[in-house]
């Protein structure tokens, strides 16, 4: 029996389910992960002048622009046969650590996200929401333009991106949620993330310890290989619908 004949098996029948995802889902829909060597963000940029409270403190305007860049990014690409395939795993939990919005756009109804999202930007002070950004039609941004943030409209302070920076605390709800979905989970699929950083990447590792199987799909090993049932090597785009279809012959769309 091959590891796809497995992991379909095991998948069919599931009554719980639960999606967890990486930067490497949205690879092939032109985004770029944080540690693959040379295209990663974190091998082009240094995440300590970017992605921490220090770093909003100290540049504000680098910090802003940054995150700008990135959204501007997510809004020109679709999702992939990757995030079609998730959409198809009916009632189905998506917990996914990226904070690009393509799982939505495919038909995932409300994912988790663990690190926050670029769409929904807040207070840096006061915390209320900061709602819809304006768009930046004519002016592509550039990776390293300064852009000043936008005001908060009730105290005035700065507001910043949406996202979960190195040395917060992920948002508890989204946490708590998480840790249950997947404890209760019959099988966890883990797809395109590298489980280096947690406490997000405990995740797979709750339904590991609970009994419930986990299945990986990743092009290059990762310290997950270990609580894994069964490892799919490979792109996501392909391998997703390639499952989903093996485990509900038609579900996936395939493309
Ligand atoms: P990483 O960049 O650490 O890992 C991406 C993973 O995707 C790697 O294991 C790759 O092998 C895999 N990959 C690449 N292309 C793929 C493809 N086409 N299909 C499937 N897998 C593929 O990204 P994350 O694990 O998501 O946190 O990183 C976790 C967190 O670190 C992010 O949420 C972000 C980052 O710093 C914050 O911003 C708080």
């Amino acid at each position: 029996m091959t590891g796809m004949d497995k992991a379909a098996g095991m998948l069919a029948a599931a009554e719980r389910v639960v999606v967890f995802t990486g930067a490497g889902i949205s690879a092939e829909s032109g985004i770029p992960t944080f540690r693959d060597a040379l295209t990663g963000l974190w091998a082009r940029f240094d995440a300590r002048q970017l992605a921490t409270p220090e770093a909003f403190r100290d540049d504000p305007d680098l910090v802003w622009g940054w995150y700008e860049w990135r959204r501007a990014a997510v809004r020109r690409v679709e999702p992939n046969a990757g995030h079609r395939a998730v959409a198809a795993i009916e009632r189905c939990v998506v917990v996914t650590q990226n904070v690009d919005d393509l799982h939505e756009r495919a038909g995932s109804r409300s994912p988790i996200h663990l690190h926050g999202s670029l769409f929904e930007p807040h207070c840096s002070a006061c915390g209320l929401a900061a709602g819809d950004l304006p768009e930046h039609p004519e002016e592509p941004l550039g990776e390293g333009r300064r852009l000043p943030p936008p005001t908060c409209g009730r105290c005035g302070a700065l507001v910043r991106p949406g996202v979960v920076w190195f040395g917060e605390a992920l948002p508890t709800h989204a946490f708590e949620e998480a840790v249950e979905a997947a404890a209760n989970a019959d099988v966890l699929l883990t797809v395109g993330t590298s489980g280096v950083v947690y406490p997000a990447a405990e995740i797979p590792q709750v339904t590991a310890r609970l009994g419930g199987h986990v299945i990986q799909i990743n092009p290059e090993p990762t310290p997950l290989d270990e609580v894994a049932t069964v490892n799919l090597t490979g792109p996501a785009a392909e391998i997703l619908p390639a499952l989903v279809d093996a485990a509900w012959p038609g579900r996936s769309d395939g493309s």
